[in-house]
């Protein structure tokens, strides 16, 4: 195990020395709000760029709102403390974050204090266009939670439950990943990524009242597909459209883009992933890491190289 610096509670330690009260609320309830943030190195400019951070800290806040915790860190001490957890791991690579506020000390799942904060950041690399993954989803029989019973729109760790059941119940059954239905029975997310599908050249996407958590990349896909001239659509999607869909992905901060190659077993397209989400996977890939300059607002530039910008073939520096 890589024993990477963490940021917890106001201090650096190394994650071996990270601890938790095995009582507190967040240990046995999984109650915290949290953060998946990517960081993309680009090596011409040697800088770490991390994605759309300012958005997830509001997000972070949101979800805090949600299950009624004060934050005791305002998004510019948070961001503060992001750059020193990251400073001192002195990664120079791409990188995941994970920045969680937590119920700690000793109560239960009503407990609204203490609340602590950890940020910790590990190497993970991007998507290899050059092998791009593909997937075969089902569609799960476990439903989607919902906004009166688990709000999805809150990034709450108890309710990766959820996804954990539909998640092994779709690698029993062979498959590499589920697809949700909401409780209307309309398509709602996979677990841990928003779906897109495409037809007839239109990109389709279930709008952030399908029980979805607002997602980022949702919204940086949707964003740039306009900008390019594709015809976006929010709307409820059937559970048989996924069968005529021309094509399928995936998005999310972990998942990035992700294709779907087939549901149930019926193709998508022809079995590959189709071209608009090659596309879309690689001006993603582009746009996070710098490489294409446009959406300056999406990138806070977090490390830097001391020895200033880099050739592409020198070795990322992943950790000390
Ligand atoms: C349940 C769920 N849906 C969607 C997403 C994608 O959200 P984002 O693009 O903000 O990472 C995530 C990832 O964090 C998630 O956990």
């Amino acid at each position: 195990m890589a024993d990477n610096f963490i940021w917890l509670r106001g201090e650096i330690v190394r994650q071996s020395q990270a601890f938790v009260n095995v009582l507190s609320p967040a240990a046995q309830f999984g109650l915290n709000v949290f953060e998946g943030i990517r960081c993309y190195w680009n090596a011409e400019e040697g800088v770490l760029y991390a994605f759309r951070l300012q958005d997830h800290l509001h997000r972070l806040l949101q979800s805090s709102r949600i299950v009624s915790f004060e934050s005791p860190y305002s998004v510019a001490e948070i961001e503060r403390s992001f750059r020193h957890a990251i400073e001192a791991n002195d990664f120079l690579c791409d990188t995941a974050v994970r920045l969680t506020l937590f119920g700690d000390g000793e109560g239960s799942w009503s407990s609204c204090e203490p609340i602590s904060m950890f940020i910790a950041p590990m190497p993970r690399a991007r998507t290899d266009l050059r092998k791009i993954p593909k997937f075969a989803a089902c569609v799960s029989s476990w439903e989607r939670i919902n906004d009166n019973v688990l709000p999805p729109r809150a990034k709450v760790g108890a309710n990766y439950i959820n996804g954990r059941f539909a998640h092994l119940q779709a690698r029993r059954d062979g498959y590499d990943l589920p697809i949700f239905l909401g409780a209307d029975r309309k398509v709602a997310e996979g677990a841990g990524a928003c779906l897109f599908m495409v037809r007839s050249g239109e990109l389709i996407t279930p709008p952030t009242t399908s029980s979805v958590l607002d997602s980022i990349t949702r919204d940086t896909v949707i964003r740039m597909a306009r900008d390019i001239g594709i015809e976006v659509r929010e709307r409820t999607i059937d559970r048989t459209e996924l069968y005529l869909a021309d094509e399928i992905f995936l998005c999310g901060s972990a998942a990035e883009i992700s294709p779907i190659v087939s549901v149930d077993r019926f193709e998508v397209g022809r079995g590959e992933p189709g071209p608009l989400t090659v596309d879309m996977l690689h001006r993603y890939l582009a746009v996070a890491s710098g490489v294409d300059g446009r959406y300056p607002d999406w990138r806070t530039a977090v490390n830097r190289s001391k020895a200033g910008s880099r050739s592409q073939n020198e070795p990322e520096v992943c950790g000390r």
